[in-house]
């Protein structure tokens, strides 16, 4: 099939939408700004009602520009985000609890003496970051109506009315037994979800309803979790190649092949996509906290806004001693203790703005490098370079400073919109069931390419400087 598809991004900050041609590329697009709510005790909400509202907008401006029909629609979503919804009106019953949201800790506790059974099940660790601790605290603690679901599913039910997930967004709930990607009823006992209206899990490329919600009628043929979509137009669809999206947390994800991992090293194995009944996997790794550490310190007046990290950051030669751990919502994988806050240490008088820029850059670097290091010892081979993409690509001294700390090229994709594009790709293989992957995926290589600047021995020793102020803040115990 060629023709024009739409493809939407619903993401954590706001939703990005793209309408792209096989022949033609990227013929229109449309952003709509979200504003997830940080909320005290670790608490961060997203109203549903403005989630779906942005991706219709973003969509109509995408379409508007483009200004010619489209044959199919794509949608990616931003994962372990959940909500209550009443399946009859379609109206959320609660807030969308974000994936940054740290409330469902209890839930965890309760459940660690079954978190070796649940990681064997689901390939995840036990922690809220995941959907399922969410949906629990949820019907314990909000409401016992209605479905509760990812938030995809309920984007998806406003559209079409069809009520499913697809396997790699159901991977990333811990509900998932990850070899036979459907429902474990082992887990949903285990979070006491037993007997809920769960989604069908479906392909990530399949016709699973049509929608008017942008003008004539158009079948949604593609679905994928955000980080996962990004791997697909990343073209890391071999085992030991990796992509990291620097976006409002930074995401590593490696692909491990055909058969389910479960990271022996930290990292979340889940599905990278189910594509024709054949299910690619991958390990993940999470840094919570990438552009928005750069918000946080736009608050503080230290910059204003990501835009400004190069410029400042080059007041100065390094980051002058200081030592920043962006665990600004917590540390994730491979340490998993989302109880922890973030440190700055090596303050002095002399400290200057332009030091603590490159101090973040550095620690969001040094977190990813960990990931780095965590995906090549589970793979068994080293990474041979690191492909990224996402809004804070765009900054030489974040990039500069992830291929140092590496020690290995970085090459930023050409295509500022990965997420989006995989939607698009998903889309048309969904649409067109005879179109091989390849052909679906876009063709452009690495604008830019880093390499390391600064030997194995500095390389080392920044790393270890890190590390020891993580080792510092895990020796400070749990919250
Ligand atoms: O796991 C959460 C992640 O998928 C969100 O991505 O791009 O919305 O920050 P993004």
């Amino acid at each position: 099939m060629s023709g024009a598809v739409l493809a939407v991004d619903q993401g954590t900050s706001g939703t990005k939408a793209l309408v792209v041609c096989p022949e033609r590329g990227v013929l229109g697009t449309g952003f709509a700004e979200v504003g997830p709510r940080p909320l005290p005790g670790g608490r961060v909400e997203a109203d549903p009602e403005e989630l779906y509202g942005s991706v219709l907008d973003a969509g109509r401006q995408a379409l508007a520009e483009a200004g010619e029909p489209v044959t199919a629609l794509g949608l990616a979503n931003q994962g372990e985000t959940v909500l209550a919804w009443d399946p009859r009106t379609g109206r959320p019953l609660t807030r969308a609890l974000v994936w940054q949201d740290r409330r469902a800790e209890p839930i965890c506790t309760e459940l660690s003496p079954r978190a070796d059974e649940l990681r064997e099940l689901t390939g995840l660790p036990l922690d809220p970051y995941f959907a399922a601790p969410k949906m629990a605290w949820i019907r314990r603690h909000l409401t016992r109506d209605g479905r509760i679901t990812t938030s995809d599913s309920w984007l998806v039910h406003r559209l079409t009315g069809a009520h499913v997930t697809d396997a790699a967004t159901a991977s990333r709930t811990q509900l998932l037994d990850l070899d036979r990607t459907d429902w474990s009823p082992r887990a949903l006992e285990l979070y006491g979800l037993s007997g809920e209206p769960f989604p069908d899990v479906v392909d990530n490329a399949a016709p699973v309803g049509t929608t008017s919600a942008f003008g004539p009628e158009l079948p949604l043929t593609g679905l994928a979790v955000d980080q996962q979509a990004a791997l697909l137009a990343q073209r890391v669809t071999e085992p030991g190649t990796a992509k990291c999206t620097y976006g409002t947390g930074a995401f590593l994800l490696a692909h491990t092949g055909t058969t389910p991992t479960r990271g022996a090293s930290g990292l979340a194995g889940c599905v990278a996509w189910r594509l024709g009944g054949r299910t690619d996997y991958c390990l993940d790794g999470q840094v919570y906290t990438a552009a928005s550490a750069v918000r946080w310190l736009t608050g503080l007046g230290v910059v204003t806004g990501a835009a400004d990290l190069d410029p400042v950051g080059a007041t100065v030669p390094d980051a002058g001693g200081v030592t920043f751990v962006p665990a600004l919502a917590g540390l994730a994988a491979p340490w998993w203790r989302g109880d922890l806050r973030g440190s700055l240490t090596g303050l002095g008088l002399d400290t200057t703005p332009g030091h603590l820029v490159r101090a973040l850059c550095e620690g969001i670097a040094a977190q990813v490098a960990e990931l780095a290091d965590a995906a090549a010892a589970d793979l068994g081979t080293p990474l041979t370079a690191l492909r990224v993409d996402g809004g804070l690509t765009r900054s030489s001294l974040l990039m500069q400073t992830q291929a140092d700390l590496l020690q290995l090229p970085v090459e930023v994709s050409a295509l500022p919109d990965a997420t989006a594009l995989g939607a698009a790709a998903l889309a048309r293989l969904g649409a067109d069931p005879s179109l091989a992957v390849a052909d679906a995926l876009p063709r452009t290589g690495p604008t830019t390419v880093y390499e390391p600047r600064v030997g194995t021995d500095e390389a080392h020793s920044r790393r270890a400087r890190f590390r020891g102020a993580v080792d510092a803040l895990l020796a400070g115990g749990r919250a």
